[in-house]
């Protein structure tokens, strides 16, 4: 089976109240371990790089393992690009073969946010590639996007049919009070996310995928693990994993998660040199680590997406 769009992945997710899992790649063993779990578990999945990711390891290595991952699972995968900047950016990964691309507009103001996303839709389109677009502004920390709390704007509902309708694209990006990052809520600040704004957007725009960003529910298992073992991250706090269900049997159809992997294969990494201090071959410690993340990824698309055996 060669690479997939997201087109029929959304199509089911939707009708069927389930989400499709989106994970952050950026080398071998961060791939194998997800589509392993998604071998085991038979769901479709969408691998997806950021500009940081295609930095650190060059888009030919990761469309090339895609493709491997593609050969040894059968699964159906779409290779999707992460918070695009730009309309170059978006350009070189519909044409080095990515089947859909995200142009992240929300720094713009509505209308700007309009023309730049639908000059990508347009180009993406005649390549046969779907579009992500963002209207709201998330918190928090990636290479390329740096949003501050206070900046960050939960997306109004009456501008998302003129912006669909407009720009053309395939699947919207919104702020319900997610954030990038392993910390989501201060502590002691209870979790929310505003539902109510998901639910008046699945009902202006009926039967349109939406995305949420920021889904990581930072897991405590590996919080404690890491902290145990050396590390410093005390106040890491994620979204429940409890609301992601909620927002999968709304209109939510992809569900981001980076944090949680990250957190996963550092936690293995941390321990294991602990306990290991006379290690030093790569495989000895790489070989755990892409253990934990295929133990996260079942977990999160059997118990969490509800899209198991929906290959
Ligand atoms: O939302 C962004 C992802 O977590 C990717 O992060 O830009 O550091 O690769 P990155
Ligand atoms: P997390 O930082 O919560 O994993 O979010 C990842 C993401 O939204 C990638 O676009
Ligand atoms: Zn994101």
């Amino acid at each position: 089976m060669p690479l997939v769009t997201t087109k029929e992945m959304f199509k089911k997710a939707y009708e069927g109240g389930y989400a499709i899992g989106a994970f952050n790649v950026n080398n071998m063993e961060i791939i194998q371990g997800i589509t392993e779990a998604g071998k085991e578990e038979n769901a479709p999945l969408i691998l997806q790089v950021s500009a940081g990711a295609r930095k650190y390891a060059k888009h030919i290595y990761l469309v090339k393992l895609v493709e491997a991952a593609i050969i040894d699972t059968g699964l159906p995968i779409a290779l999707h690009l992460d918070h695009g900047e730009d309309f170059e950016v978006c350009k070189a990964c519909v044409d080095g073969g990515f089947t859909s691309v995200m142009i992240d507009g929300s720094k713009y103001d509505f209308e700007t946010n309009i023309k730049v996303t639908k000059e990508v839709v347009e180009y993406a389109h005649s390549k046969g590639v779907v579009v992500e677009g963002e209207l709201g502004k998330l918190a928090g920390i990636e290479d390329a996007v740096n949003v501050s709390a206070e900046d960050a704007q939960f997306t109004n509902p009456a501008e998302v049919e003129e912006f669909v309708e407009k720009t053309g694209v395939d699947s919207l990006a919104i702020a319900i009070g997610t954030s990038h990052g392993a910390y989501k809520f201060k502590p002691g600040q209870k979790p929310r996310l505003r539902f109510d704004i998901l639910e008046e957007v699945g009902k202006r725009i009926p039967g349109f995928p939406i995305v949420l960003h920021g889904a990581s529910s930072v897991m405590q298992e590996y919080v404690k693990i890491v902290n145990t073992y050396g590390g410093k991250m005390p106040d890491a706090i994620g979204v429940p994993e409890e609301m992601l269900r909620q927002a999968a049997k709304m209109a939510v159809c992809k569900i981001n998660i980076d944090s949680d992997l990250r957190l996963a294969m550092t936690a293995s990494i941390r321990q294991h040199f602990y306990e290991n201090p006379d290690h030093f071959d790569p495989r000895q410690y790489l070989k755990p680590a892409r253990e934990n993340i295929k133990t996260v990824v079942k977990h999160k698309l059997k118990d969490v997406l509800g899209c198991s055996g929906k290959a």
